[in-house]
């Protein structure tokens, strides 16, 4: 490690208008020496200067960490990543090379687990449908118990899938209430999930029980199209499916489906595809909350971002175990 390593920033300034505040970036250029001022979207044009870099701190935007991206860079010891996952930006041969790979998944996770609980909160409070019945009838729904049964967040079961970054923050988060929290993950063993203050359970037996089901889990084959129309159909009445994770964990045509019954709610802050089709009834269905994959770090959030990440740059110069490493054989279970 060099005293003050050289360091490229790789991200696009559009995609993170606040994520660098001026002491943040203050504090970067006391940390590294960057080769050039300004962020850069493609490699190709830093020519040279890549030669260099031996901190390269991407985000949002970035350029792929090729193999022809990883030759032209032949000191690079270490990729800052100030988003979630790196999956997108960092090719397998990274790791081969032995460069270290960070990123800021954990804190991208803690406006996740925030949104999360805000929509368990309301879920339960049954806010979409009595909003509604307000607007509607200009009048209270009385008997309350008629137009809500079961209302409140009072010894309701909350259904978590995955213990991810994500799902052990909104684990942590729903200590504070009165809920019973099941958790499925293929990962975790029973005495883990009990440490998260659930209990593990299997998958169907969670979704036929919960009264509000979260979505944690990353997107890949094992976890595409989980929500099918046979397990959405598990779904209890009056139940709230909450997906903050991806769009894809969802069959989108099912859930409209099962949407229009009217038998459950749904919280989306992502879809399949995004943004949705200007006719799609997601947009429409009175039983929906629809958000534009704002759940994960957004305007001001993003700077925890880079204070992770400031961190991990901290921490490598100072010759430290990195805090939030990601190593090869991770991948494929991470998002
Ligand atoms: N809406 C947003 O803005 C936003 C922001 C950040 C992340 N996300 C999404 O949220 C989800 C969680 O992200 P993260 O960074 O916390 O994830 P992560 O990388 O921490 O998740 C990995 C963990 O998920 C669990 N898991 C893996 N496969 C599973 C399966 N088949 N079933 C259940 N659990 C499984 C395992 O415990 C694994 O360790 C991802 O889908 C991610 O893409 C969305």
């Amino acid at each position: 490690v060099s005293a003050r390593p050289k360091a490229l920033l790789a991200f696009s300034p559009a995609r993170n208008p606040d994520t660098v505040s001026s002491e943040q970036h203050a504090e970067l250029v006391s940390l590294v020496e960057l080769v050039h001022a300004d962020p850069v979207e493609s490699f190709t044009c830093a020519g040279e200067l890549l030669r260099e870099v031996e901190v390269l701190v991407t985000g949002w935007g970035a350029p792929r960490v090729s193999a022809d991206a990883l030759a032209l860079m032949p000191a690079l010891r270490l990729i800052a990543h100030v988003a979630g996952s790196v999956k997108g930006i960092v090719d397998p041969v990274v790791w081969e090379r032995g460069v270290l790979v960070t990123s800021a998944a954990h804190a991208n996770a803690i406006p996740v687990a925030e949104y999360t609980l805000a929509a368990i909160l309301f879920s339960n409070k049954r806010v979409l449908r009595l909003r509604e019945f307000y607007r509607e009838t200009h009048a209270w729904p009385r008997p309350l118990r008629d137009y809500a049964p079961g209302l409140g967040n009072y010894r309701k079961v909350v259904g978590v899938i995955g213990a991810s970054r994500t799902g052990r923050r909104l684990l942590e988060l729903l200590r504070a209430f009165s809920f019973e929290v099941l958790l499925y993950d293929p990962y975790v063993t029973s005495a883990e999930a009990a440490a998260l203050g659930a209990q593990l359970v299997a998958l169907d037996a969670l979704v036929s029980s919960a009264d509000v089901v979260t979505l944690h889990a990353p997107e890949n084959a094992q976890t595409r199209h989980m929500f099918d129309a046979r397990r959405l159909s598990l779904l209890r009445d009056g139940s709230t499916l909450i997906n903050t994770a991806r769009g894809s964990l969802v069959d989108t045509a099912a859930l409209v489906t099962e949407l229009r019954s009217g038998r459950i709610d749904a919280v989306l802050d992502v879809t399949d595809p995004e943004p949705l089709p200007v006719d799609s009834p997601l947009y429409v269905l009175p039983n929906v909350l629809l958000t534009p994959h704002i759940a994960g770090a957004a305007g001001m959030e993003t700077q925890r971002l880079t204070e992770a990440m400031l961190g991990e740059i901290r921490r490598y110069i100072a010759g430290e175990p990195l805090q939030f490493a990601i190593a090869a054989a991770d991948v494929e279970r991470l998002a």
